[in-house]
């Protein structure tokens, strides 16, 4: 096995060595105000939400993982399987193993096979150029493409990057030659103000601000490596919840997604009331998948589905753009934070 089929193996096994159930991402700082009129039945709730163009009919996405590798083509496929049973939008893990080695590329085709007409997405980090992202594309008959950046994780990588002084110029050009949308993530470290208005001054209208709380890669990168290890940068990042408080201080230029540690229905309806569109989980749909098999992941994306409509009626809210005009209630440090950042 190469060394590229190594590591997304490894990357697997260790997140779901490290899954916890709980979501550290700050969700448990947000709370919503109990109203006792709802005014609404649960009828009148849609989930239906637009991503990268593409009318979904719920509001949460299977965000980028894996490939590369035997045994991720198995989990790309039961992922598929999932995604094609309940409507869901899915990205791959980064394609960049199977530009190396074409040998791998049937790991991430499947994700087509299982779902010919699904909506499925690449993913490639930042470092790639046009005609690498042209290919990844291509390989998944793709429509749409996921860019991540992922400074941190390179940097505990033994393997890692070093130099990502390209990385905004290669983003640009992508964007701007690709032909078909692209969404920009973090990879479990979240974004500042900052970082997303300099997305949008390259071009970039959709932006997953990927926060901690979930899958920690400063953690599992730590794990691979056999000499020192940087522990410090275990907690290096923003929360999910902190990073979309920064996101809406860029007053919405740009469509803005959430992922990083959201493991329930509860998380998801909070993610999109701070100004998500639509939400991505990656951890915890690989540990249902993992654990459960793909037929117990549809049922239990199906209930999901249920304790969404009950939330959001409970809230008095009828689709995902009302939720963000819902009463919420920070935790003392989240204030905190906005004070020091400025952020009304
Ligand atoms: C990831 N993630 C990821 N992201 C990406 O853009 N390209 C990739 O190749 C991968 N690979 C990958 C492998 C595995 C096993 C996991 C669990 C995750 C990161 C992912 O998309 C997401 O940003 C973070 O995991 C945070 O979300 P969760 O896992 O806390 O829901």
């Amino acid at each position: 096995m190469n060394i590229d089929s190594n590591r997304k193996d490894e990357h697997v096994e260790l997140a779901e060595k490290q899954y916890q159930s709980h979501s550290k991402s700050d969700f448990q700082k947000v709370r919503f105000v109990h109203h006792s009129f709802p005014q609404m039945a649960t009828d009148d709730v849609s989930l239906e939400t637009d991503l990268l163009g593409q009318q979904m009919p719920l509001p949460f996405y299977i965000n980028g993982m894996t490939g590369g590798s035997e045994k991720t083509k198995e989990i790309n496929q039961q992922l598929a399987e999932v995604a094609k049973a309940c409507g869901l939008v899915m990205a791959s893990g980064s394609v960049s193993a199977a530009i190396k080695n074409p040998e791998v590329e049937d790991s991430f085709r499947i994700i087509r096979e299982v779902n010919p007409n699904g909506i499925v997405l690449a993913n490639l980090g930042a470092h790639h150029t046009i005609e690498n992202a042209k290919k990844a594309v291509d390989i998944l008959e793709a429509d749409g493409m996921q860019i991540h950046i992922n400074a941190a994780q390179e940097l505990v990588m033994p393997e890692g990057d070093r130099d990502f002084s390209m990385w905004l110029k290669q983003i640009e050009d992508i964007v701007a030659n690709l032909g078909v949308p692209v969404m920009v993530k973090e990879v479990g470290f979240g974004m500042s103000q900052e970082t997303i208005r300099q997305l949008i001054n390259v071009g970039v209208q959709w932006i997953d601000v990927s926060g901690t709380g979930g899958t920690n890669f400063a953690a599992i990168e730590n794990a691979r490596r056999t000499t020192f290890s940087f522990d410090d940068l275990e907690n290096w990042g923003q929360s999910t919840v902190l990073s979309l408080i920064e996101a809406g201080g860029v007053n919405k230029q740009a469509h803005i997604l959430a992922s990083g540690g959201i493991k329930t229905p509860y998380d998801i309806v909070k993610a999109l009331s701070l100004g998500a569109e639509a939400v991505g989980l990656s951890g915890q749909f690989l540990h249902m998948v993992v654990n459960d098999g793909p037929e117990k992941t549809i049922e239990t994306v199906r209930t999901w589905k249920e304790k969404i409509i009950a939330i959001m009626t409970l809230l008095g809210k009828k689709t995902i753009k009302e939720l963000q005009q819902t009463d919420l209630i920070f935790h003392r440090d989240l204030i905190d934070w906005c004070d020091m950042r400025s952020i009304d």
